[in-house]
């Protein structure tokens, strides 16, 4: 059985739990792909700190030159979070014939363009399938089985940590503070939710999105963007009252007039699929 050899760069949130998956389903991977996967290396910021029991037999390191140079690897997994050092990183790597996987949404909505004709150019591949809606396949299928088809609208709930501030404002009567203050509890949120409120997170799946089904790469700024952090549990309650939900979506609409993209809080009827997606979870809705 081919073995293949991965080093991965990050073991946070994300990292941890690709260490974990490959090791708990390493019988039904082998049963599905005849391949073998092995964890080389993980290089990370702090040797010091304390790391799940399930990664202490994971050798660590601090310098990406490391798995750059070892030849015997096959994959990079860029799982390290940030733009200009992720970039950089995932550049050397495609240029030292890599393959590289990441789940980095900023980067691949701003670079992704540019770094895969690197990997083009390299004759490797880079894949970012978990930068949208990590446990929904929807970029393969849209570069794949939508090929030859229109797509119409792409609306989606992208960003798992205000779906679940929302629904804890609709099911359990809580404040948008207390619901933020809950997502954190539960470490949904991080300590400066910025980037998830506002849009800003939802935006760079939704601009990544757009490229696969519209092929059309979009800068942030021309998605019109409205967090929920102005939301009062009295909008909830009134949408609720009416019918609906309200979800923050993110919509990428073709019109007479072109592709209308917008990330804002929108009312859905309680009868639609998306309406019913509670807490962290995620939805894509496709028209083609
Ligand atoms: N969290 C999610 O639910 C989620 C979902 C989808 C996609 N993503 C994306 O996945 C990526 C990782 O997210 P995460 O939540 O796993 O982040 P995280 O928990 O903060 O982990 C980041 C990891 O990267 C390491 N690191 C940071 N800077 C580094 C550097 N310069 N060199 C080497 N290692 C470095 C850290 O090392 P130490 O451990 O030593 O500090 C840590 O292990 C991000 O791009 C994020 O947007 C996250």
């Amino acid at each position: 059985m081919k073995n293949v050899r991965i080093g991965i760069v990050g073991l946070g949130t994300v990292g941890s739990g690709v260490v974990r998956i490959l090791k708990e389903q390493q019988a039904l991977i082998a049963q599905q792909t005849g391949l073998s996967f092995e964890i080389v290396k993980a290089i990370i910021a702090n040797p010091d700190r304390e790391r799940a029991s399930y990664l202490k037999d994971v050798a660590l390191g601090t310098d990406i030159t490391q798995l750059l140079q070892d030849e015997s690897i096959d994959i990079i997994v860029e799982v390290m979070g940030s733009v200009a050092a992720a970039k950089d990183l995932i550049e050397q790597a495609l240029a030292a014939h890599k393959n590289v996987v990441t789940a980095n949404k900023d980067l691949i909505a701003q670079y992704g363009q540019e770094l895969a004709e690197l990997a083009m150019a390299n004759n490797v591949a880079l894949r970012y399938e978990a930068s949208v809606a990590g446990g929904i396949p929807i970029l393969q299928i849209l570069r794949t089985a939508y090929k030859a088809d229109q797509v119409h609208t792409i609306a989606g709930i992208l960003n798992g940590t205000t779906n679940f501030i929302l629904t804890q404002m609709d099911e359990q009567g809580l404040t948008y503070d207390q619901a933020l203050k809950a997502a954190k509890e539960k470490g949904f949120a991080e300590s400066d939710p910025t980037n998830d409120v506002d849009g800003f997170d939802a935006a760079y799946k939704l601009a990544i999105l757009t490229k696969m089904a519209f092929g059309l790469s979009v800068p942030q700024s021309a998605i019109d963007i409205t967090g929920i952090r102005e939301l009062a549990i009295d909008d909830v309650k009134a949408a609720r009252a009416a019918g609906y939900e309200l979800k923050l979506i993110g919509l990428s609409d073709l019109t007479d007039e072109g592709l209308r993209l917008a990330v804002a809080p929108m009312v859905v009827h309680e009868n639609q699929p998306i309406a019913q997606i509670r807490n962290e979870h995620n939805a894509v809705l496709v028209k083609s």
